[in-house]
């Protein structure tokens, strides 16, 4: 069976992109993590990537700007193979053109139930709505800000008793959980390899 070959974006934290990288090696989610990417040099999750055994890139927004900071992601892609490019908390917006360029093939997480309450702070706009509940997207990306054809969503209730933190916890404890869980869905749906995406 062909293994999919997937790209994980990160910029901070990246606790996604451990649960999914874990996920990887034990064979749960089987997929090949080709290597763990960061606009942010200091992001800990780079660190979590190199020591579980993942190949690890820096791009530099700052310093080379957006478009040539894509084309090396681009290039990166290409140069290994990867199927999937799976954003996981990556902080950057993907240009319509990079967005086009890998039509159908970015994955992303977001921890709000979409279309509500989109944009960065996703956790903290359902908090200040005093919403009672919020949840979780995974979907595919298109040219629009959190926004492309829904691959899984869960609801999480925030009760009244809960902080901030608890909630933040409790998003993040079904991200990770659902996140892995749509990739498989979705890989075994669209066993394509990288080879046929060039043949589209
Ligand atoms: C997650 O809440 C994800 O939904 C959002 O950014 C956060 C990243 O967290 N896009 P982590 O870096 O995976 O811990």
């Amino acid at each position: 069976m062909y293994l999919p070959r997937i790209a994980i974006l990160i910029s901070g934290k990246g606790s996604n992109m451990e649960a999914i990288l874990k996920s990887c090696l034990t064979g749960e989610l089987p997929a090949e993590v080709s290597f763990v990417g960061s606009d942010n040099i200091n992001a800990k999750g780079l660190d979590t990537a190199a020591t579980l055994g993942a190949q690890t890139r820096v791009f530099f927004y700052k310093r080379d700007g957006r478009k040539a900071a894509e084309e090396m992601i681009a290039n990166a892609i290409e140069e290994t193979e990867t199927d999937w490019i799976v954003l996981a908390g990556f902080m950057k917006i993907l240009s319509p053109e990079f967005v086009k360029r890998f039509h159908n093939r970015i994955i992303n997480i977001h921890p709000s139930l979409l279309p509500s309450f989109p944009g960065a702070h996703g956790i903290l706009d359902a908090w200040n709505a005093k919403a009672d509940h919020t949840g979780v997207t995974v979907h595919i990306v298109d040219e629009e800000v959190d926004h492309g054809r829904i691959l899984a969503q869960e609801r999480v209730d925030i009760l009244p008793e809960e902080t901030l933190e608890m909630l933040e916890e409790k998003i993040h404890m079904v991200e990770h959980k659902i996140y892995k869980e749509a990739l498989k869905k979705h890989f075994l749906e669209n066993p394509i390899s990288i080879e046929e995406w060039e043949e589209e």
